[in-house]
């Protein structure tokens, strides 16, 4: 049904944007995908800082054809720029030292504070060189382990400034998965922070991060030092910060910070003696700017590598015109900069315009569910980004809780990170935008560094859960299983022809499987590994992954990752892992266990394996359901049979055609077997 509702874009966002019509759009469309040098370039020349300018005719290079040799993609290689230049020195040059860049929003309302373009830009300066003074250099790997703190945007920039690849874990990171991302990205440096408050909750980051270079060194991989910013702990520093109001929670006491002398090293007391004088690093074009880890379908997760130029223009390109960005805009994305969303959308992409964001430690429900909105009210923010699961948790609150505060500053809404169901788009469109703000559904990845599939706010109309359109640069193309194109309405796999500037260029350590995971299936296309469906009015609907994924809460996990957690336990002989829909979190994990004979399945061993993949990979992942599986369907050869296992867990005794199936009873047991909650 939502396929026949159209929403026409909000009028007062129409009137000013950047792409006021579908004609416009159009024609911007056509250029970028068949001229992208020309569309690009004239981007690279009017917006951004090149030491040395793009080399025409050599502005674009590749190869995404498996058969004809190395996939590779290059934007401007050979043009000379700085990522850090372009986002801090050329605002703070072009007389917008003073506007704030950031609004910091603590965990505790009543700890805030903001920081302008030109205080940022003195602060990664001094950290930029208390890096080199730590002998970190051009092409060197930093870690980065930290909360929603203006020192992680601090350290990330400081990287780029220097050349230094950074490499952002997510905070919620066990210290194993820290270890493995640090250990497979060869990191040289680890940055964290002592402590930070998630809701009523204490974290003791440095104590995670002690726990990763442990089972680091264990595996003969030596970080020599670990940088702490003070964040929690007495004296935590106000850098570049306003004093917070007095009730603010900080200094806590109950925390305990580990430190080693000659290993860990307070970020404040570097910071202290460091000059606020640092030039950057010229880099190449296609010299690399930052891997971020994402899961695999393996299980082992994959460094993806972004470059310079390309990811900086597209990140900033996307920025500008998905959320029609204009210079008085409050621009808040909910996201965390651990992940890609917030590399994009939190500091490269708004930072690249010169906007003015809100940089949000907290729980979006914490103290209550009114959070976002006394946040949007007190900022007056315009633009608002945010991910579905949020969105539903809001809905089991009601409208009061938002409905108190003045949202009249909101202009356009987004959302990311898994497909939006029709009602809770309906819900941000009618309820939280009070039906005037234009909503944009962004399709994309860590892969493809910026926003692929998307409405305009100023032009296009939406319909409630689509993605609509392809960005500019985008040729999104429908392929059934055996590569052959759908045209017209359809469904099938989601795969995009010839490159965009925000394209991953390598898997980090392992370009074999960069041209494996995303260029063999379909030579010539880069697989999205997503489905969609084409409607009669050419609108594209993305309909979920189609490997072997679960997306809980906008966070993607391969299921072999909980897979291997969960058979680490000594009872457990075999897992096997599938996605269960939920009402909030989007997808969750339900998992059938086979266990080693003589033991018993209890719930007690139920509590542990949620734990086992708590302490392996984190929080987030803790699965919903753990089933007892005296056997697993698997086919002849041996091949688990996911498909049947879905519809187990999902209590739908529909299977179809089990014919290839080694031994049909264990379905038997299995709808027997099926818990009814744990
Ligand atoms: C899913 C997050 C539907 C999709 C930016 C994709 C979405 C994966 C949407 C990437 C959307 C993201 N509609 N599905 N608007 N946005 N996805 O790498 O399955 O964390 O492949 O990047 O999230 O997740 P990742």
């Amino acid at each position: 049904m939502s396929e026949d509702i159209l929403f026409q874009p909000s009028t007062e966002v129409q009137n000013v944007a950047h792409v006021k019509s579908m004609k416009q759009y159009d024609e911007m469309y056509k250029e970028s995908v068949e001229n992208p040098e020309q569309f690009w370039g004239k981007i690279a020349e009017k917006d951004f800082f090149f030491k040395s300018p793009p080399i025409s005719g050599k502005f674009l290079n590749y190869n995404f054809d498996v058969n004809k040799g190395k996939v590779f993609v290059e934007w401007m290689k050979g043009a000379v720029t700085n990522v850090c230049y372009n986002v801090l020195d050329r605002h703070v040059e072009n007389g917008k030292k003073d506007k704030v860049c950031f609004y910091w929003e603590g965990n505790d309302p009543d700890d805030y504070s903001e920081i302008t373009y030109g205080n940022l830009y003195k602060q990664v300066c001094k950290f930029a060189n208390v890096l080199k003074s730590l002998k970190i250099m051009k092409g060197d790997h930093v870690a980065i382990y930290m909360p929603m703190i203006v020192e992680l945007v601090v350290a990330m920039l400081a990287c780029a400034r220097i050349g230094a690849v950074h490499s952002i874990v997510f905070g919620g990171f066990s210290s194993d998965s820290l270890a493995e991302r640090i250990i497979d990205g060869k990191c040289c440096l680890l940055i964290t922070a002592d402590g930070v408050y998630r809701g009523k909750k204490l974290i003791n980051l440095k104590d995670i991060a002690d726990g990763a270079l442990k089972l680091c060194k264990e595996q003969n991989f030596n970080v020599k030092n670990t940088v702490v910013v003070r964040h929690l702990g007495p004296s935590a520093p106000l850098s570049g910060k306003k004093p917070t109001s007095p009730a603010a929670k900080r200094p806590c006491t109950s925390l305990t910070t580990n430190i080693t002398e000659g290993c860990d090293l307070w970020y404040d007391d570097l910071m202290a003696d460091a000059s606020e004088e640092c030039k950057p690093e010229w880099l190449d074009a296609e010299d690399p700017l930052f891997m971020l880890y994402t899961s695999g379908s393996t299980g082992k997760p994959k460094g993806v590598v972004h470059t310079q130029a390309g990811y900086m223009m597209y990140a900033a390109t996307t920025f500008k015109y998905v959320f029609d960005y204009h210079d008085d805009d409050i621009y808040w994305c909910t996201a965390d900069i651990g992940w890609i969303t917030g590399h994009s959308y939190i500091t490269y992409g708004p930072m690249a315009n010169g906007a003015t964001s809100v940089l949000f430690e907290g729980v979006p429900t914490y103290p209550g569910p009114e959070r976002c909105w006394q946040v949007v009210q007190k900022y007056k923010v315009s633009k608002f980004y945010t991910a579905p699961t949020l969105i539903r948790t809001l809905m089991k609150y009601g409208e009061d809780p938002i409905k108190r505060f003045d949202r009249s500053s909101l202009k356009v809404l987004g959302s990311v990170g898994e497909p939006i169901n029709p009602e809770a788009w309906l819900f941000y469109h009618k309820v939280i935008g009070d039906e005037k703000c234009s909503i944009v559904d962004t399709f994309w990845q860590t892969e493809t560094g910026g926003h692929t599939m998307t409405p305009l706010p100023g032009c296009t109309p939406t319909k409630p859960g689509a993605a609509t359109f392809p960005f500019f640069g985008i040729v999104p193309v429908l392929m059934d299983e055996k590569g052959k194109i759908i045209e017209g309405e359809g469904e099938g796999y989601l795969v995009f022809k010839q490159p965009w500037p925000g394209v991953m260029r390598t898997v980090y350590g392992n370009h074999p499987r960069y041209e494996q995971t995303y260029f063999t299936q379909f030579p010539g296309y880069y697989k999205t590994g997503d489905g969609a469906k084409r409607d009669k009015d050419g609108y594209m609907w993305i309909t979920g992954r189609i490997d072997d994924m679960v997306n809980v809460s906008g966070h993607l996990l391969s299921t072999a990752e909980v897979e291997s957690a969960l058979v680490e336990h000594e009872k457990v002989a075999e897992a096997a892992v599938v996605s269960l829909p939920h009402k909030i979190k989007g997808e969750s994990c339900y998992c059938f266990v086979t266990l080693i004979d003589g033991f018993d399945f209890t719930s007690e061993l139920v509590t542990d394996l949620k734990s086992a993949v708590r302490t392996k990979i984190g929080a987030f992942a803790q699965p919903e359901v753990i089933q007892n599986a005296p056997g697993l369907p698997k086919t002849r050869s041996g091949k688990i049979m996911r498909r049947i296992l879905r519809k187990i867990a999902r209590n739908d005794h529909d299977f179809g055609d089990v014919s290839t199936m080694a031994d049909s009873s264990v379905i038997e047991v299995l709808f027997a077997n099926r818990p009814t909650t744990n």
